[in-house]
């Protein structure tokens, strides 16, 4: 019901609060503090993402929300306390959080990282699907970007949070995070409200490609435009933002920034160099995506484009793209 919802509302935002306040412990200080310290994050920007750190203990959190009136009906639903043969557990204990936040500025639900790259267990641990909290329909960093995407009329989209936020406090604003999940037609619905451009840069991985690649078709069957700007192989948006200025950044986007066309048309002259069977099998996957633009104009544009950058008829394209729209695809 909406009480219950408002109830979780509640913990959730008492939860990011609690948690910011614990950087400025000893043991905070000394372990999530200096976390973001290394990564590079000023005090402003840790205080604007609200960002905070869970103690590594089993339940000083959810002892912390009952002891402040916090019920643990709302505290389990909103997954921040596992119980688990009547104990209470801290989900995110010992990790790093970042609070994910509605358009509005609600909090939602949290990223938490651990702090070490060891592989010991998950890197991320992500809030639970729940009533407030829907991992398809959120994009991190929507509340803190969402005056400069309609400002720029351009929405940057990476993989991560801290992608978000590297590139927040580099000066380069209009940016959001699917979180590394594979982005939906909720989220570009979010992002549609405040522009139809969208640049994505994924990270210089095959991961980032194969992301990039699937989140293209998605963007263009909404009818907005997209661009694609890959980082050198190894680099994501934030190892590249921490390393350059905001206008290196400006730059390196500006020059790197490709339409699907040339992105695809490119990926098939370096995969199929050689290979007919695979030209043609990529040639009909760059038709298949421009068959999913719905108005006709920039479909015939993008038809032309290929062909000339493909040296293959135009008449071809058209007649194939002909068949993937009757196909309906
Ligand atoms: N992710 C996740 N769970 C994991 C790994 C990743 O939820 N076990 C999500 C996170 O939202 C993460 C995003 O996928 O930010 C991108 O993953 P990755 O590139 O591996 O992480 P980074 O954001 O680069 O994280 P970091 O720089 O902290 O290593
Ligand atoms: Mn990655
Ligand atoms: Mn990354
Ligand atoms: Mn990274
Ligand atoms: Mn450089």
């Amino acid at each position: 019901t909406q009480d219950q919802k408002e109830s979780m509302f509640l913990v959730s935002k008492f939860a990011a609060e609690w948690m910011q306040s614990q950087l400025k412990t000893e043991m905070g200080k000394a372990i999530g503090y200096s976390y973001f310290k290394e990564r590079g994050f000023t005090d402003e920007t840790i205080q604007y993402f609200q960002l905070g750190y869970s103690p590594d203990q089993w339940s000083a959190f959810t002892d912390a929300a009952i002891k402040a009136g916090y019920q643990l009906e709302f505290l389990e639903k909103t997954g921040l306390t596992i119980v688990k043969e009547q104990k209470q557990f801290d989900r995110f204990k010992g990790r790093v959080m970042f609070p994910i936040r509605s358009l509005s500025g609600r909090v939602l639900g949290f990223g938490g990282r651990i702090l070490t790259n060891e592989k010991k267990a998950a890197k991320y641990l992500n809030s639970p699907q729940s009533d407030i909290y829907d991992k398809s329909k959120v994009l991190y960093g929507i509340y803190e970007a969402k005056q400069s995407i309609a400002k720029e009329d351009l929405c940057y989209l990476v993989e991560g949070y801290t992608d978000v936020i590297q590139l927040h406090q580099a000066g380069v604003k209009n940016v959001v995070s699917s979180s590394g999940t594979a982005l939906t037609k909720e989220q570009i619905r979010l992002i549609q409200r405040l522009t139809k451009n969208i640049t994505v840069l994924y990270d210089g991985d095959a991961a980032g490609m194969r992301a990039a690649i699937r989140g293209i078709d998605l963007i263009l069957e909404a009818g907005l435009n997209v661009r694609i700007c890959t980082f050198p192989e190894g680099e994501d948006p934030d190892s590249f933002a921490k390393a350059h200025t905001q206008t290196e950044i400006e730059d390196f986007l500006k020059a790197n920034s490709v339409d699907f066309i040339s992105f695809k048309s490119n990926l098939l002259k370096q995969e199929a160099a050689g290979d007919p069977i695979k030209k043609a099998e990529m040639i009909r996957d760059i038709v298949q995506s421009i068959a999913k633009v719905p108005d006709d104009i920039s479909r015939e544009i993008y038809v032309r484009e290929s062909a000339a950058i493909l040296d293959i008829g135009e008449d071809v394209l058209f007649s194939s793209l002909a068949q993937n729209r009757n196909a309906g695809i």
